[in-house]
């Protein structure tokens, strides 16, 4: 069995949340990632929007310190000699940026979900506090952490495909098909906290920045065909866009949240001059390969031909199947390991990578284009 993963890391990192509250969807996730490779210990929170949920759900995982909101608890925190290194923000898009700065500004690093913000203002006033900030920035767009996204990346780089000319990416559900009212939903299409988009922003915005992350291309200019089928909702739940990648790449990005059948089916297919790439997130532990005018590879996760940039993500043999948790832990274990370096002053090795603040820009000026363009029948916008 070929494992990279990193042993050598010490001691825990104090970490705080913000969100994630009994009724929460994500936040379980977050902890789970955080504790699979034993980095972090979770010490604080502010888990609900509510002075008594938040307590009761602080208290619900045994929390040693619950705090009634994020503002005290990032003021009291940043006073405690053992007070948190990092902080989970888990919260609906639009309270991401009021609970960040309040963290950046005290020095705690935070690894916060997707999309960046509510608003490209908000985003941008975002990007600003994390370059004032000493500490770090971690985008929890988690499907970068999947060990077969890592190997198409790595085979993309070392020009395995030959020069990019397409790509097809898409993530259609369908939990959003008829009007739903539970908590999830209710948010979501809800534009003052979910944000302009719909499908663009809850899932697009992944697809989008897997796009970039495997092809390790910018993407300059977009034509977006917006839709909001259930009557009376007022973000799309379905969106076909055109991409122009830098270098001339076209692309084309599916997200749908009413396409029946369809549960998380994220899926990429990317194209270039000598060959093809494709993986699909439902079966994460397989990527296809196919040189041109050869039969078709199968890689399989730490399998025969899969690589050193795979190998780093994964935890047990082929076989054995890898999937969100781990493919999330990643992400946190990627944070831990800068989280670390900082501490120390250690350089980091090049290989850790992980979404930054950076690309959560990139993906609220991905839905504001979309929205723009549509709004303007389908014109080109530019990226740049
Ligand atoms: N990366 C992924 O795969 C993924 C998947 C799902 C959700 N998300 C993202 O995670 C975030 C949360 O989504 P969810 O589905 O878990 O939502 P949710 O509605 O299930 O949970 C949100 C939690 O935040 C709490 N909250 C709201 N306002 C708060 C405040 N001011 N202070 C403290 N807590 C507050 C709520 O009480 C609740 O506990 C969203 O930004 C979403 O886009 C990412």
């Amino acid at each position: 069995m070929v494992s990279g993963r990193n042993e050598t890391l010490t001691g825990r990192i104090r970490l705080g949340m913000v969100g994630g509250g009994n009724d929460a969807f994500i936040g379980g996730v977050h902890r789970i990632a955080a504790r699979l490779d034993d980095h972090y210990e979770l010490v604080a929170g502010a888990l609900s929007s509510t002075p008594e949920r938040a307590r009761a759900s602080g208290e619900a995982l045994g929390l040693a310190r619950i705090y009634d909101d994020f503002k005290s608890m990032a003021i009291r925190e940043a006073r405690r000699k053992d007070g948190i290194e990092a902080v989970s923000i888990v919260t609906p898009n639009h309270m991401h940026y009021l609970a960040a700065r309040e963290f950046l500004k005290r020095g705690i690093h935070v690894i916060c979900d997707k999309p960046l913000t509510s608003t490209l203002a908000d985003a941008r006033k975002l990007v600003k506090a994390a370059e004032e900030s000493d500490a770090l920035f971690i985008l929890t767009h988690n499907y970068t952490g999947y060990p077969m996204v890592r190997q198409a990346r790595e085979m993309v780089a070392a020009g395995q495909i030959g020069k990019i000319r397409v790509v097809q990416v898409e993530y259609p559900q369908d939990w959003l098909t008829v009007e739903e009212t539970f908590k999830q939903a209710e948010w979501r299409t809800d534009p003052a906290r979910s944000g302009a988009g719909g499908s663009t922003g809850d899932i697009g915005t992944h697809a989008y920045n897997l796009a970039c992350f495997i092809t390790g291309l910018a993407v300059e200019s977009l034509a977006a065909d917006l839709q909001a089928f259930v009557p009376g909702r007022q973000v799309d739940d379905n969106a076909h866009v055109m991409l122009r990648f830098e270098g001339g790449a076209r692309g084309m990005l599916w997200s749908s949240q009413v396409a029946p059948g369809n549960e998380n089916a994220l899926k990429i297919r990317v194209f270039g001059e000598t060959g093809g790439l494709e993986w699909a997130q439902e079966d994460p532990n397989y990527l296809w390969h196919t040189p041109f005018g050869e039969p078709k590879r199968l890689i399989t996760r730490n399998g025969a031909g899969a690589g050193d940039a795979a190998a780093r993500m994964s935890r047990i043999p082929p076989g054995h199947p890898e999937g969100y948790l781990e493919g999330f832990a990643n992400i946190y274990s990627e944070a831990a390991q800068a989280i670390m370096a900082h501490r120390t002053g250690a350089a980091l090795p090049d290989e850790v990578t992980f979404p930054s603040v950076s690309d959560g820009l990139k993906g609220v000026q991905f839905v504001s284009a979309c929205v723009a363009s549509s709004k303007r029948n389908s014109a080109w916008v530019s990226l740049a």
